[in-house]
């Protein structure tokens, strides 16, 4: 078996070649780049479009299911797919008519369209909560019920795990000390104030001690949690965990919060449906409009009537929560066709099968290669792990994970056609997956695998 680190500098070469290869394959994104410059800050009009790997931007002149192609004419399988916001798909179809077929009759209004009673059923039919609200991004819908959650339980705490990602929440942006236990601002945040450990407490994922710790004097509002990490590499509960830990928040009187952004990939309904979980509150983004700008919370019963009272007894004026443009008509369209043709059993069944047949193959080849390396999967979602078991919490990620070599596979891959999400290597099957989409990425992993050192 093969030493569990590669060495960087033995990747460096290979690293340039990739870097070099990218040059002479893109010289229409490479033009673009260029000019982009002039007018938007890093070439790109959202800076971590620059954190993809390779010395420029790739840019993309259309997507359509799971190919997508670049502005020099060379076609990708997606298996980013807009790191989940395409999870069904580049413009899935049904999504695609029902935008074209409102432009023509409004984009936003401030009110609500005809559409509005039958979305809040289909809501509440696939996911399983009785109320809901809309967010134009998954962002702002953590942020929202944040403040909900303070405004009916009075409590100022939140507790999140460390390594979570909730969107640029500021209460969120932490990280946990690892000796004190203390939760520090995450460094890399810009112009950060807030005060996050008078308002945050951090607790590592799966650790239910530290859990009943943080919530026991009763001052959190809000266990705000992935009901597995999947920005931090891919951490799934371990059994029993989520169980207990919602009868600890009940137990303290903190209301549950899953944020199914991303576990939405587990299966029709999200995680908490899956595994008949009860939390108070559920949110999904992203993907969840077939990936217009769209999020959506649903709560219990019990908190609607709480949310109710606190608005009612609260003065006139700004509440902080919402944003203009949201649940426009467009947005609404797009949930409505969204909800019925694709958060279905059968989008879901061919999603899962693809993503079992992927994970199968890298975890053969890997086995086969003699390397210490894992797969984890949840649903459709599957991250490549440097590192022989699947972590527990966001410190086993910290302490083995290779980005050296992360990056190398990353371009490498998109070098030869296949797309992975590049913060961590991340993969995700659509409906539109095909087996010949799988087979590329395992034979591009092929090559690879032979390019690397002993
Ligand atoms: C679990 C989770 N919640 C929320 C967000 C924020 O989503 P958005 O960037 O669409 O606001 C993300 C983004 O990656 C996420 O992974």
């Amino acid at each position: 078996m093969s030493d569990i680190h590669l060495n960087p500098e033995q990747l460096a070469p290979l690293m340039a070649l990739e870097r070099q290869r990218f040059l002479e394959r893109h010289p229409q994104s490479l033009a673009l780049s260029r000019q982009a410059e002039g007018h938007f800050l890093l070439g790109v009009p959202m800076h971590w479009m620059r954190d993809w790997p390779g010395p420029a931007t790739l840019f993309v002149r259309e997507a359509h299911g799971v190919s997508l192609t670049c502005a020099d004419g060379l076609n990708y399988s997606d298996f980013c797919l807009g790191d989940t916001g395409a999870m069904f798909g580049h413009s899935p179809p049904a999504v695609a008519q029902a935008l074209a077929a409102q432009s023509s009759r409004g984009l936003t209004s401030m009110l609500p369209t005809t559409q509005t009673p039958v979305v809040g059923e289909r809501l509440a039919e696939c996911f399983g909560m009785p109320f809901w609200q809309l967010a134009m991004t998954a962002s702002d819908a953590n942020r929202f019920v944040l403040r909900w959650a303070r405004a009916v339980t009075r409590r100022p705490q939140v507790l999140v795990f460390d390594g979570c990602y909730h969107g640029a929440v500021d209460d969120t942006l932490v990280d946990r000390d690892p000796l004190s236990g203390l939760t520090l601002p995450r460094a890399s945040v810009l112009g950060q104030v807030h005060n996050h450990p008078a308002y945050t407490r951090v607790v590592p994922f799966n650790d239910l001690d530290a859990l009943e710790a943080g919530l026991s004097d009763g001052q959190v509002a809000a266990l705000l949690a992935e009901p597995a990490l999947t920005n931090f590499g891919l951490v799934p509960p371990q059994p029993g965990f989520w169980e207990a830990a919602q009868t600890l928040c009940r137990r303290h009187g903190t209301l549950l919060v899953l944020d199914e952004t991303h576990t939405m990939s587990t299966g029709l309904g999200g995680y908490a449906r899956c595994h008949g979980l009860t939390p108070d509150c559920l949110v999904m983004g992203k993907a969840v409009a077939g990936g217009m700008p769209c999020a959506v919370y649903g709560f219990t019963d019990a908190m609607a009537r709480q949310m109710q009272a606190a608005k009612q007894e609260a003065p006139e004026g700004h509440s902080g929560i919402g944003t203009t443009l949201t649940a426009n008509a467009l947005t609404m369209a797009a949930l409505a066709a969204a909800l019925e043709h694709l958060h279905t059993h059968d989008s879901y069944q061919h999603m899962l099968d693809i993503a079992a047949k992927l994970e199968q193959g890298l975890m053969d080849r890997i086995r086969a290669a003699g390397r210490p390396w894992t797969v984890t999967r949840l649903g459709a979602r599957m991250e490549l792990q440097f590192m022989a078991c699947t972590p527990r919490h966001a410190q086993d990620v910290r302490e083995q994970s290779q980005p050296a070599l992360e990056s190398y596979i990353h371009l490498f891959m998109l070098n030869r056609g296949v797309l992975l999400t590049p913060f961590h290597s991340m993969m995700l099957c659509s409906p539109a997956t095909r087996l010949t989409d799988v087979e590329t990425l395992l034979r591009c992993f092929d090559e690879w695998l032979d390019t690397l050192p002993a």
